[in-house]
């Protein structure tokens, strides 16, 4: 099942999500988080972003033609705990599903330390870099309640509050489903 993506301004991208019960199957939200990313073309989605505040997000860099290093980066992320980011900042562009039609550069650590569960309860704590980094770096904020557009400077943001007020009206081209905040 496809989920409408949740827009810009909605409450529930900004509240700090809620660990899951340990144990609980979730294989088929997985599967439709899934479903729901790849139809907006997404490289990343998490839970807060089809409405849902719990900790789980979803990634996949499979089909980045220009990465790579992310050909197997596909993988779920249940009740993470970010436990260590290092390495020098590093620039980028990021955009975000529920932030239609704005990309900006955001600095952040190179290197992350992470522990999880995957979709079968198994645990893991990993190391992840470069893109891969960035991409879980980003999620993880979904789930904590912050957005990649609080990363930028005071002037940037006053620059895009046309723009961002549109979306939270829905008012934006997306070629996927969205949901705009309700009010
Ligand atoms: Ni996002």
């Amino acid at each position: 099942m496809v989920y409408p993506i949740v827009m810009y301004g909605d409450a529930v991208l900004r509240k700090k999500a809620k660990d899951i019960e340990k144990g609980k199957d979730i294989l088929a939200l997985v599967n439709d988080m899934f479903e729901t990313m790849n139809a907006a073309h997404g490289i990343g989605l998490a839970a807060p972003q089809i409405g849902k505040g719990i900790r789980l997000f979803v990634v996949d860099g499979t089909t980045v033609e220009d990465e790579p290093t992310l050909k197997d980066f596909k993988k779920v992320f249940i009740n993470p705990i970010l436990l260590k980011e290092e390495g020098d900042p590093w620039l980028f562009e990021e955009g975000c599903l529920s932030i239609p039609s704005i990309r900006e550069e955001v600095e952040r650590p190179e290197k992350i330390r992470i522990r999880y569960f995957d979709e079968n309860w198994n645990e893991h704590e990993e190391e992840f870099d470069d893109m891969k980094a960035r991409i879980i770096q980003h999620e993880y904020d979904h789930i904590e309640g912050k957005l990649f557009i609080d990363y930028l400077t005071p002037l940037k943001k006053r620059m895009l509050k046309g723009k961002l007020n549109d979306i939270s009206k829905g008012e934006v081209d997306t070629e996927y489903r969205i949901l705009a905040p309700k009010r």
